[in-house]
């Protein structure tokens, strides 16, 4: 099948984004006595807000009042934590990277489960740099769900089967899978399996033979 667009997560492939995630949740946590680190952590990669809750509290019981106040409580800390975020904040690899895609007749998109993707494109500057933008507003189911990616191939007009996923998640594999995509790891996803292609850095993308 010939590949015609890319379809890119966002927290861990376009930005550090999914250290800020690992940050806020950590402090929640530990606010609330509960062990949380890195490798739970990788549970929660491209997994929605309220579902990452449920695994960070998995094990305790709590009210559905007191989750809403977790959830929220999170976001705060993550959104001061995006307020750190520049457009120097995207790597010159992943822009040198969206630049050539471009040139060569890509079309690009966002596949995000955050509800927080545009806010986070305006800030670096990324807002208008994408072909289409599909986020955790437009969906509702999250990965591994295919939703926001077949959102996002709507979007491009393109059939997932000549699209490519980007993903640093299992999940987020498991759903471009599922929808027909081609998957490319990077990052902790880079440990699955069941990928044939993977990243050290975007830029290796382009040299894979499935683009032109
Ligand atoms: C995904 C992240 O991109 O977005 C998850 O990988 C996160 O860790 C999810 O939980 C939802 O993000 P937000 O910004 O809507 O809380
Ligand atoms: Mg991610």
């Amino acid at each position: 099948m010939e590949i015609k667009g890319i379809i890119f997560d966002l927290d861990g492939v376009i930005l550090s984004t999914d250290d800020f995630h690992y940050q806020a949740w950590k402090s929640l946590a530990t606010r609330l006595g509960i062990p949380f680190d890195r490798e739970k952590n990788n549970r929660l990669r491209g997994v929605s807000r309220l579902a990452s809750l449920e695994i960070v509290l998995e094990g305790y019981h709590f009210s559905d009042e007191d989750k809403n106040a977790f959830a929220e409580e999170k976001n705060n800390t993550y959104r001061e934590l995006l307020n750190n975020l520049t457009p120097e904040s995207v790597s010159e690899d992943t822009r040198d990277t969206l630049d050539e895609l471009k040139r060569r007749g890509y079309k690009i998109a966002i596949g995000s489960s955050s509800k927080n993707t545009k806010l986070i494109l305006s800030r670096v500057g990324l807002l208008n740099a994408f072909d289409a933008i599909a986020d955790g507003e437009d969906i509702k189911k999250s990965k591994p769900d295919p939703e926001v990616f077949l959102v996002a191939a709507k979007r491009l007009g393109l059939n997932p089967t000549n699209c490519v996923v980007v993903e640093d998640a299992f999940a987020g594999i498991e759903a471009a899978i599922a929808g027909g995509f081609l998957p490319v790891a990077i990052g902790d996803a880079t440990n699955c399996q069941s990928v044939e292609y993977k990243l050290n850095k975007l830029s290796d993308i382009l040299m894979f033979d499935f683009l032109k």
